[in-house]
């Protein structure tokens, strides 16, 4: 990289806007949604769609609830001529969806586009020609003039093969990009637009779309509005346009340049779903709408099969969602730092109680809306807290591990996750904690119990294997567990310790129902640790449990 990067690149110049709107304008309703998935979408992937996938895709796109779609560029390939005529005599395209092709402004493209729309009830021919300083001077080598006489005349051609269209009923929009807009000196967009208009003459009962594309973001997102409501302002009869936005994401702010464009006065938003699109991909729609969601603002969009819809994409364009990709990531609603977690559980369950306005810590809205939940995402890794630690155990295997308890084995489990330098699935959490507790068998191992009580005295005797020797002691106390306790200290040579907690539950695992002890015992040293044992008998899983917690604290 440069040290003085001013040397070969510049900032993008301000708009002149002295008295602008947008900033103090809000959100309050959702645009017109047109998705581009099956032309700008398509014509980045790698392997284009064929067909039946972009067959797939569509239905899978007016499912979602968009109206208007862009199914391709009919002139430019057999496969998407085909497509458009697979839809219209299949009779696949409901009767409240429009779709829209692209066309550059050259007679035998249009000639081809109209052919390929003949018998739809109603489209969009969308045209565009690109307008930016580079383009022109680079890529057309034509003057500013040269390049309206291309988007007027191509307007022409289009007009004047409009009956062909309207004698068999079908309804056309015309619609128009200076592609590159974003990068275009504002008044020759707005000179270049207007040439169009006059070609087409737009009315407020049959408008146009002018659609402004951000085909390459080149500015802040304030400078793209600040472009959008310069035009909205000066434009001509802004009555009869349907202002629309394309954006993508050069500089990753395609989401918030849409945003910013809407409340500059545009009616109508182009994207794909999950950003797919060239370079650094186009808008993703689904974010824009899910915005609106989380705000109260119905999206007219429906995502509530998340899942399904990112099975569809992925099958079809063979792109992947990225994992934290918002709403639609798979790791959006999973919390690894422990504070998130246990905000994220009080919020919950402060949600489940009120049931009124969504206000949990972390989630910006309820996974449930989208198909998805919280629970399922959950993981362990490194920087995991106790809660996170104990909410896998009991969600996955039913094992709840006392509150102190929680202290203790939380960072014993995170050092051994820390160390293997990954996440780790509730099995091998489960396995940590029997390792830690359960299978502790030394210096002292339970080979047999055996405990009696009379008038509330109990007497207890077994066999210990202790480091390695078969043994045999006994002891009372008011209780099996008291009576164990002593005939370990007093003939087994446990240091001596007395018994601080003690819990016990129930565990139903596989056929077998068995009980789960849990016991916190106190050193003479002042120190508290905790065992724990598992038996089909409960008086033997707590017995194991004392022994479990000797042994760790030896
Ligand atoms: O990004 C773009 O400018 C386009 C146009 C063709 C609308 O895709
Ligand atoms: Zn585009």
């Amino acid at each position: 990289m440069l040290k003085d990067p001013s040397s070969k690149y510049q900032p993008f110049p301000l708009i002149h806007i002295p008295n602008r709107q947008w900033p103090s304008r809000h959100l309050t309703h959702a645009p017109i949604w047109c998705s581009v998935d099956l032309r700008d979408g398509n014509q980045a992937l790698a392997v284009p769609m064929n067909v039946s996938q972009k067959l797939e895709m569509f239905d899978a796109l007016v499912k979602c609830g968009f109206k208007e779609i862009e199914v391709g560029f009919p002139s430019a390939s057999n496969t998407e001529f085909s497509f458009n005529r697979r839809l219209i005599e299949e009779k696949r395209i409901p009767d409240d969806v429009t779709i829209q092709c692209l066309v550059q402004a050259r007679e035998d493209l249009i000639e081809k586009t109209v052919e390929s729309l003949m018998g739809a009830k109603q489209v969009v021919i969308h045209m565009y020609n690109s307008t930016s300083p580079a383009q022109r001077k680079y890529v057309f080598g034509k003057t500013k003039e040269e390049i309206i006489t291309v988007a007027v005349k191509g307007a022409q051609m289009i007009k004047d093969r409009l009956h062909r269209l309207t004698a068999g009923g079908t309804k056309v929009t015309l619609q128009y990009s200076p592609e590159s807009f974003s990068a275009t000196e504002v008044e020759f967009a707005k000179e270049i637009s207007e040439a169009v208009m006059d070609v087409w003459q737009p009315t407020p009962e049959h408008k146009m779309i002018l659609n402004l594309p951000d085909t390459v973001e080149v500015a802040m997102p304030n400078v793209y509005a600040d472009q959008i409501e310069w035009i909205c302002t000066n434009i001509k009869n802004r009555e009869s346009l349907i202002i629309s936005l394309h954006t993508h994401n050069d500089r990753g702010t395609g989401t918030a340049a849409t945003e910013l464009g809407l409340l500059a006065g545009a009616d109508r938003v182009e994207g794909t779903l999950f950003g797919n699109g060239e370079r650094t991909g186009n808008l993703d729609i689904v974010q824009v709408a899910m915005n609106l969601y989380m705000h109260g603002i119905a999206p007219g969009l429906d995502f509530s099969d998340m899942s399904g819809l990112i099975h569809m994409y992925e099958r079809t364009t063979g792109m992947e969602v990225p994992q934290r990709h918002p709403y639609s990531g798979e790791l959006v609603f999973t919390a690894f730092s422990g504070s998130h977690q246990d905000a994220i559980k009080k919020g919950l369950t402060g949600y489940e109680e009120h049931k009124s306005i969504w206000d949990v810590p972390y989630l910006t809205i309820d996974p449930n809306d989208i198909g998805r939940e919280y629970r399922e995402v959950i993981r362990v890794n490194s920087q995991s807290g106790k809660g996170g630690v104990a909410y896998l155990l009991e969600s996955e295997f039913g094992i709840e591990l006392p509150k102190d308890m929680q202290r203790e084995f939380g960072p014993l489990a995170n050092d051994i996750v820390d160390k293997l330098g990954r996440e780790v699935t509730a099995a091998e959490l489960k396995g940590m904690f029997w390792q830690e507790y359960i299978e502790r068998e030394t210096p002292f191992a339970l080979h047999h119990f055996h405990a009696d009580g009379v008038d509330g005295v109990f007497t207890c005797r077994c066999s210990l294997v202790i480091n390695g020797k078969e043994r045999g002691i006994t002891g009372t106390g008011n209780g099996p567990i008291a009576a164990f306790a002593h005939a370990l200290i007093q003939e087994g040579g446990a240091p001596p310790f007395e018994v601080a907690t003690y819990r016990e539950q129930s565990l139903s695992s596989g056929t077998e129902a068995s009980a789960l002890a849990f016991i916190q015992i106190k050193t003479a040293a002042g120190k508290t640790i905790w065992g724990a044992g598992v038996d089909t008998n409960i008086e033997l899983a707590s017995i194991k449990a004392i022994l479990s917690a000797v042994n760790r604290a030896s």
